[in-house]
């Protein structure tokens, strides 16, 4: 497996939940970090918590839905570090609630942030990666994307049109040493569904929750994959679903 030390990560979403866990896991591997997001005080908070020296991380603050900001994240990595290894597109935000119920604003922020957004990372990093030959991107789906879950529909089917995105970019830039993959984490122990909208539940009846280390683990197997080693979509679940 390739050795992740000095590699440079950038990782949206890393202010909290499976975005903080995923920089922590890269950097506890050795590589340099960049962390991505709006609020700049909880980014801060995860980059505290890993205890680096300023010259092996970086903080962007930046709203992943407006392209000019995308763009800003990737310059300053660029600026930086001067290259990026991998990309990890894991801002994410759902909403708990019938479709009907679902205002056009809720249904519009979760497309622009689950998969708008991906695509503006996307028009980014494939001209980039084609200069460096070669990068990889991580997609952070969700089970929720295999099957239309009730009372998600805006979230399962954003993810779901991620899933399809991905595989479909992926064949187009697999020659030219990109990976592309998509990870599908179940249920995970943060608060996904409640920063959206205050009224919002958490949707999941699971009694078994993974833990935003399980997952980020998986994102390191991904990334620690040999060069001609490519897993496109993987799936990661509780082996238990009782406690
Ligand atoms: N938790 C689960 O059960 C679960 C299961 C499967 C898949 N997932 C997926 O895993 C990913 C992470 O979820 P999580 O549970 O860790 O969620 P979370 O705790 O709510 O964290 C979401 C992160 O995304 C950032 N974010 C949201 N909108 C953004 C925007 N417009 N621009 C920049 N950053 C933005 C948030 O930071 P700011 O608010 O500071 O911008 C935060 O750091 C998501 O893609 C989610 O769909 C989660």
């Amino acid at each position: 497996m390739r050795s992740l030390r000095n590699k440079v990560v950038v990782v949206t979403g890393a202010g909290r939940g499976i975005g903080a866990a995923i920089t922590r896991h890269f950097f506890d591997e050795g590589a340099r970090v960049v962390l991505a997001a709006r609020n700049k005080k909880r980014l801060q908070e995860t980059a505290a918590s890993l205890g680096a020296d300023e010259k092996d991380y970086l903080i962007v603050t930046a709203d992943v839905t407006v392209r000019k900001q995308m763009k800003k994240i990737v310059l300053s990595a660029m600026k930086k570090f001067g290259q990026i290894d991998i990309f990890v597109n894991n801002a994410g935000v759902g909403i708990h609630k019938p479709l009907v119920k679902t205002t056009e604003k809720e249904f519009d922020v979760i497309f622009n942030t689950n998969l708008k957004a991906i695509y503006y990372s996307f028009l980014e990093l494939v001209p980039l990666f084609k200069k460096q030959a070669g990068g990889q991107i991580i997609n952070i789906s969700s089970g929720a994307g295999r099957i239309g879950v009730p009372g998600l529909a805006a979230y399962s089917s954003s993810k779901a049109a991620l899933n399809a995105f991905s595989e479909a970019v992926a064949g187009e830039v697999r020659n030219d040493n990109i990976k592309i993959s998509v990870l599908a984490p179940a249920s995970t122990d943060t608060n996904l569904m409640s920063n959206l909208s205050k009224k919002s539940k958490t949707p999941s009846k699971a009694a078994v929750k993974l833990t935003v280390d399980e997952v980020a683990e998986a994102v390191i197997f991904l990334a620690r994959q040999n060069t001609n080693a490519w897993t496109s979509t993987a799936d990661i679940r509780p082996l238990h679903i009782k406690k």
